[in-house]
């Protein structure tokens, strides 16, 4: 197993094609969190540093193999050269003429960005030809799309294996942060899951169990879990239907010697809306009209400490309703605990995901976090120890 950094690969002179996650959101044509962007900045300076000729192909949204002018790539073309500092030239297509001309009067000190390969619909089929079309725009490629690695796409995977192949900076970075986090971790190790089912998370649950020393359970999911311990959860949201498997889940868990942690405390409210009257009870007391919303405050003393005793932490997924004050507490105390630990030097601490970002960055915590990958899916996915088509194909061993 070895893939190559551009530190490998000859660059001089050279067309990289990059393949990156430029999948941003935006609203009525203004992107409204760059973060995405602004990650892959390092790996177009490198390249150009090194006399390289980067040359950008990425998705944007779910075309479906239709040119659609919404989702043309064009529109971010200003932020791009915001974050690297240079021109930003465009081809209306990821190949053919237009595209090979493109790339070959590309100068020094320039990058190209190519049009959505989502506009053909080979592209989500791994088509080998579309793979053909775009190597013929470079001489190399490389890949920071960590983020995209859980599809093998034409642009993600079939090119890899058509052109000498590496990592960028940003997959570089993402890969040794989800390494140390569940590869060979320091001890104890602490995942936090959250999230509304058990049904979309059992793989990872699955896995994790076998790789943690403690597994805290948080939102949705935890109802399932206090279902599957006989415990009466009123109106909240919980997938009554996979008791068992949760069940299951909890024994497994004991041999395998991994704890888990479900609330023993619960916010109770009578309605799924921010400040909607609520109380915390123990965990086995919800009314039968009370839905929880959250995880009270001795399930959060008990996450601190459980935090305390860890040496790496990987989240996933919130601890309850944190789209709606004050459900977001639990959620927020934990996030803030483990970002202090980690500003101490106490704990590496790892995040991924769109919801838990998005609240690591509410309560402001994500900026002490060892690592935040920008993947949602992708981050997923190797957590449920899956191999990911676009990062095996960059091992060229
Ligand atoms: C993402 O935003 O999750 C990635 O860019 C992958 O996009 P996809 O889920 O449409 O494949
Ligand atoms: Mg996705």
């Amino acid at each position: 197993m070895g893939w190559n950094t551009l530190d490998d690969m000859d660059l001089s002179g050279k067309r990289v094609l990059v393949r990156v996650d430029i999948n941003v959101p935006i609203v009525d044509g203004v992107v409204t969190d760059s973060t995405r962007i602004r990650r892959i900045a390092p790996t177009v300076r490198d390249i150009l540093a090194a006399g390289g000729k980067p040359i950008l192909l990425a998705h944007f949204g779910r075309p479906g193999g239709e040119r659609r002018e919404n989702l043309s790539l064009n529109q971010l073309i200003p932020t791009l050269e915001r974050a690297f500092e240079t021109k930003v030239l465009f081809a209306a297509d990821c190949v053919g003429p237009g595209a090979e001309a493109a790339a070959a009067a590309l100068q020094p000190g320039e990058v190209l960005l190519l049009e959505n390969t989502r506009f053909h619909a080979e592209e989500t089929k791994n088509d080998p030809e579309l793979a053909a079309g775009m190597a013929r725009l470079g001489d190399v490629y490389c890949n920071d799309a960590f983020s995209a690695a859980h599809r093998a796409h034409s642009s993600t995977e079939g090119i890899a294996r058509l052109l000498p192949a590496c990592a960028g900076r940003l997959m570089q970075a993402e890969l040794s942060a989800l390494e140390s986090a569940l590869g060979a971790p320091k001890r104890p190790v602490t995942a936090v899951v959250g999230g509304a089912k058990v049904s979309t998370k059992l793989e990872l649950l699955g896995n994790l169990i076998k790789k943690v020393d403690y597994l805290i359970i948080g939102g949705g999911m935890a109802n399932t879990f206090l279902v599957a311990k006989g415990i009466d959860v009123g109106k909240s949201l919980a997938e009554r239907i996979m008791k068992d498997t949760a069940a299951e889940i909890l024994a497994e868990a004991e041999s395998a010697g991994c704890k888990i942690i479900l609330p023993s405390d619960v916010v109770v409210a009578e309605a799924f809306s921010s400040h909607a009257p609520h109380q915390v009870l123990p965990a086995d007391q919800c009314p039968a009209e009370g839905m929880i919303l959250d995880a009270g405050p001795d399930s959060i003393a008990t996450i601190n400490e459980i935090f305390e005793q860890s040496q790496t932490l990987i989240w996933n997924g919130p601890l309850g309703a944190f789209e709606l004050e004050p459900f977001d507490a639990a959620t927020n105390a934990a996030a803030l605990k483990a970002a202090a630990l980690t500003r101490a030097g106490k704990l590496i601490s790892v995040a991924g995901g769109g919801d838990t970002v998005a609240a690591l960055n509410a309560s402001g915590a994500a900026r002490d976090f060892t690592y935040i990958s920008t993947a949602g899916g992708a981050f997923l996915e190797w957590m449920e120890g899956k191999t990911l088509p676009g990062v095996a194909a960059l091992d060229q061993d």
